[in-house]
């Protein structure tokens, strides 16, 4: 049973983590020609991992903090699809593309905004200059229920995608009218058919709460809904507003948003609602069946964060490529251009679309350990972090203890010479948790518009 006394008391602001140092680090000291090299003398045995930004979207939903550009242009989305054949060009310039390829990821805004012919012409595309796809490689797309046809979910079985993600959010009326994303039921349900028609292995929602107008009784009224589409999976993300950064969150009208003691109960009873009913928790926010790869992750201590949130593959290099796309090696994370221009114009001069990143330091690299080890699995080997990194734990991370004293005098986590373990409640509190080992956490203390709320 979650204490909601202890979780109001501790949780503030904080990352999400889905990178160690946090994307707000990322910075132009790591140079152009650096992250070349880097690059160009991998370790050509570690498989990678490719994520494609597709970034359109004809219609903005008013709590999206996605890296969108919104257009109903044609022209635009094909222009976007040369760019992106050039820059895998360039890219087989500096990488060795036959490395094995493990794991492809489309994300967006909306992939599915592209036509079956345009994603054929991108997927084939990846397949000349990465041609070793590794047999059960996990190939997912990022899809919104109201932009998908049959033309297209065929195009992407039949290459190989084996996993969709649907973004719901909530079945709400008046929530979706609030949030300008109007998604009836069957348009949903239509999706998810597909899918199963084509065979996918696993299907994944989206839910969001936090949203304008929610309450404990419409979201159950969501869940329930949701439930009998019977997905494998479900992500259910706590409302990330930051209108000093997203623009269209703006339009949301904060006085219509849930007070955390709402969230708190929709939280609980979502955790309830959805263990039992046969779905196992994921980290912080994500719902699988006993027999989903990422429920059989967790029980071989495989499972992973990344960009995409929680994923099953870990030990590969992640190659973004797109707009905005970020990607990450074992001892740097590198980003994108924000912006078409930036991006089109790099490209136009033979370059990468590189724009900034970080070279991790032996202190970044030891904290990312402990941050995403806790934060995928709520708990932590010292003995076992203490024989990679050959660093005494409770000397290095002399303050990290510290900090987590009243954590552990309130019983959200125990602390031994062993291991770091939370309790149920302490798992709600992770980001709070991971934060005591981030070493640029002073920097940001002092904003309260730098991090979302952690409720
Ligand atoms: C790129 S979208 C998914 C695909 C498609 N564009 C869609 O919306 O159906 C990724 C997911 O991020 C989540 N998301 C977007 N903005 C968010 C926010 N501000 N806070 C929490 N989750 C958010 C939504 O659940 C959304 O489904
Ligand atoms: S939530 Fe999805 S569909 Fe809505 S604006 Fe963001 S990326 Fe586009």
């Amino acid at each position: 049973m979650l204490d909601f006394a202890k979780f109001t008391k501790y949780s503030k602001p904080g990352p999400r983590y889905t990178s160690y140092p946090t994307a707000l680090e990322f910075g132009e000291e790591y140079k152009y020609d650096e992250y070349i090299n880097k690059l160009k003398n991998k370790d050509t045995s570690r498989p990678i991992s490719l994520y494609f930004h597709l970034p359109f979207c004809r219609n903005a939903c008013y709590f999206c903090g996605c890296n969108v550009v919104f257009t109903s242009k044609e022209d635009k989305m094909l222009r976007y699809v040369e760019y992106l054949k050039k820059e895998l060009k360039i890219l087989s310039g500096c990488l060795d593309c036959n490395r094995e390829v493990i794991q492809m990821h489309f994300g967006g805004g909306t992939p599915t905004f592209f036509s079956a012919e345009q994603l054929e012409i991108i997927i084939n595309e990846i397949k000349i200059y990465f041609p070793n796809f590794v047999e059960g490689a996990e190939v997912s797309c990022e899809i919104d229920p109201r932009h998908i046809n049959e033309d297209q979910m065929r195009v992407m079985s039949e290459a190989g995608f084996n996993r969709v993600s649907f973004g719901i959010q909530d079945f709400n009326e008046k929530v979706q009218i609030a949030v300008h994303r109007i998604q009836p039921y069957e348009v949903t349900k239509a999706a998810m058919d597909l899918a199963r028609k084509y065979n996918m292995l696993s299907v994944n929602t989206d839910l969001i709460y936090g949203l304008p107008f929610q309450t404990l009784e419409t979201f159950k009224e969501t869940l329930e809904l949701a439930l009998t589409l019977d997905p494998d999976r479900f992500a259910v993300f706590n409302y990330a507003h930051v209108p000093w950064l997203k623009k269209t969150m703006r339009k949301i009208d904060e006085t219509t948003l849930p007070l955390p003691d709402e969230k708190l109960q929709i939280m609980q009873y979502t955790i309830d609602f959805f263990t039992s009913h046969g779905y196992k928790m994921i980290g912080m926010d994500h719902f699988a069946k006993p027999e989903d790869d990422l429920f059989k992750a967790i029980k071989t201590g495989e499972l992973h964060r990344n960009f995409q949130g929680y994923t099953t593959r870990g030990g590969a290099d992640l190659i973004g490529v797109g707009l905005t796309s970020i990607g990450e090696g074992q001892d740097y994370y590198a980003q994108n251009f924000k912006d078409m221009k930036s991006y089109e114009k790099a490209i136009d001069e033979g370059k990468l679309p590189f724009e900034k990143g970080i070279l991790l330091n032996e202190d970044d690299k030891i904290r990312k350990f402990v941050v995403m080890e806790l934060m995928s699995n709520f708990k932590l080997d010292i003995k076992r972090f203490e024989s990679l990194y050959n660093v005494n734990f409770k000397e290095y991370f002399a303050d990290a203890i510290e900090t987590l004293k009243p954590f552990e005098e309130d019983e959200l986590l125990t602390i031994s010479d062993d291991s770091i373990v939370c309790s149920e409640t302490g798992t709600l509190l992770i980001r709070n948790i991971a934060m005591a080992f981030d070493a640029y956490m002073k920097k940001h203390a002092a904003s309260s518009k730098t991090f979302s709320k952690t409720v």
